[in-house]
C-alpha cells in the first residue's frame, strides 16, 4: 500500500469539545476510508499526511471533495465518490477537526 509512512501514532490527547461534533462527523462518513483519527486505511489516505495541511489543501478543497468526489492524483487507492448527505456546515465542522488532529501531528513529531 503506498500511503506515506510519517504518521505512525495515533493523537492521544483529548478532542477538544469544540471538535466533538466534528470528530462524530469524521467518524461516520470519512473514516471508512480515511481512518479514525484520519490515520488512513486501505481504502484511503491519512489526512494528517503534509500534502493535506492547509497551504496544499485549503478548507475548500475539503468541501470540493465531499460534494464532487476526488479524482485520484497522489495515490492509488482509486477515486474518492461524492460523499452524500454531509451539508456544508458539516464539511466545516468536519475540516476544523482535521485541522485540529494535523496540529497535533505537527506538535507530536516535534516539527
Ligand atoms: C470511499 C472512500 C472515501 C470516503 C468515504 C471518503 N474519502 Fe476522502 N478520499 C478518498 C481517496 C481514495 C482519496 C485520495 C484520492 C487521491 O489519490 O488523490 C481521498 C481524498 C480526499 C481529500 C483530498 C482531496 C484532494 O484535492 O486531493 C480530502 C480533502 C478528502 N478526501 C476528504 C474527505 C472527507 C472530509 C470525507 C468525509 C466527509 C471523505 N474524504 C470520505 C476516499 C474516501
Amino acid at each position: 500500500m503506498p500511503a506515506p509512512s510519517a504518521i505512525q501514532t495515533a493523537v492521544a490527547r483529548p478532542v477538544p469539545p469544540a471538535h466533538a461534533e466534528g470528530e462524530r462527523l469524521f467518524n461516520l462518513h470519512c473514516a471508512g476510508c480515511h481512518g479514525v483519527q484520519a490515520l488512513g486505511t486501505t481504502k484511503g489516505p491519512p489526512l494528517l499526511s503534509p500534502i493535506y495541511f492547509p497551504n496544499h489543501h485549503s478548507d475548500g478543497a475539503f468541501q470540493v471533495a465531499v460534494q464532487r468526489g476526488v479524482t485520484p492524483h497522489h495515490f492509488n487507492f482509486g477515486p474518492m465518490p461524492p460523499i452524500q448527505g454531509v451539508s456544508p456546515d458539516q464539511v466545516s465542522a468536519i475540516t476544523g477537526y482535521v485541522r485540529w488532529l494535523q496540529q497535533q501531528t505537527i506538535i507530536g513529531s516535534g516539527g
